[in-house]
């Protein structure tokens, strides 16, 4: 006997496979999917976006600003659309600095993004939350006992509650390492790539002596804005991967995770 309870799934399927072939013709419905994680979560995009609104290492009110144009456009008769990027600091959003950055004698002696070693800037690396209540200084860094061999650490501080890399102002009254505690880990630990949750590893205070501790063995590599909302504090393997800007102190970088 065919009851109600069985004929109805069988239409909501047939008036899907109706309305399908009608979406699937139509532009409107072209939207393409955004995702922070990839392969049930395996994955996990710890980049920001790139928009104007991103906010920028310069100072900047506004953010990062208008640094994508179309040059050739379809709609004005070109062939293809094709973009180009212009005026794009290489401090703003997820990037990764160069020893050259804060030391003149390395920018000129050509210790670029092109020289960093992507040995370290992939491999297993600790996510770890920092103390919320202060920046991070030597006594932070002792008490978060990290063990000797860790290579690779993202800190995880109050930035990412407070969300700042969501806006477009540039903030500094951010987190960041203190002269001390960036001593205390080149002195005391095996970390060589340094991840944090805003423009800069070092806190606004003390902002030049604190990447000048960190650059000066040119061995440590400091990754900055990177996105580590919602993700569990522990062990993945990190990729980040810097564009090959040859003369550059700074470049846009794509990090994920990987469980
Ligand atoms: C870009 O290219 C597409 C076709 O791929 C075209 O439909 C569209 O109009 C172009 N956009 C602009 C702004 O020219
Ligand atoms: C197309 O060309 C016009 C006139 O040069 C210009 O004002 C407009 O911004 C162009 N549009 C695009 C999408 O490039
Ligand atoms: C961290 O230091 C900055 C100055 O560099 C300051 O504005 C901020 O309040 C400090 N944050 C905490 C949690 O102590």
């Amino acid at each position: 006997m065919i009851t109600m309870m069985m004929v109805k799934p069988l239409l909501f399927l047939l008036l899907c496979s109706l309305l399908h072939p009608i979406a699937a013709t139509n532009d409107n419905h072209l939207v393409p999917e955004r995702r922070e994680v990839y392969d049930n979560g395996r994955i996990i995009d710890i980049t920001h976006k790139y928009t104007p609104e991103t906010p920028s290492g310069g100072d900047s009110e506004n953010g990062v600003g208008q640094f994508l144009r179309l040059r050739d456009s379809m709609k004005n008769g070109s062939l293809y659309n094709g973009s180009e990027l212009r005026n794009l600091f290489v401090h703003a959003g997820t990037h990764v600095d160069a020893p050259g950055h804060m030391f003149d004698h390395y920018f000129d002696a050509g210790f670029d993004i092109d020289t960093l070693d992507l040995g370290v800037l992939n491999g297993p690396a600790l996510l770890v939350d920092v103390p919320r209540d202060k920046n991070i200084t030597a006594e932070v860094m002792q008490s978060l006992n990290i063990p000797k061999g860790v290579r690779r650490v993202l800190f995880r501080t109050l930035n990412t509650d407070r969300k700042l890399m969501f806006k477009k102002e540039f903030d500094t009254s951010f987190v960041g390492f203190m002269k001390d505690g960036a001593k205390w880990l080149v002195d005391n630990t095996d970390i060589k790539l340094v991840g944090v949750d805003y423009l800069s590893a070092a806190a606004y205070d003390h902002l030049v002596p604190t990447h000048l501790v960190f650059h000066e063995g040119r061995e440590v590599i400091l990754v900055e804005g990177l996105k580590l909302d919602d993700v569990q504090p522990g062990i993945y393997s990190v990729h980040c991967l810097p564009l090959r800007l040859v003369g550059a102190e700074g470049s846009p970088i794509r990090c994920i995770l990987i469980k």
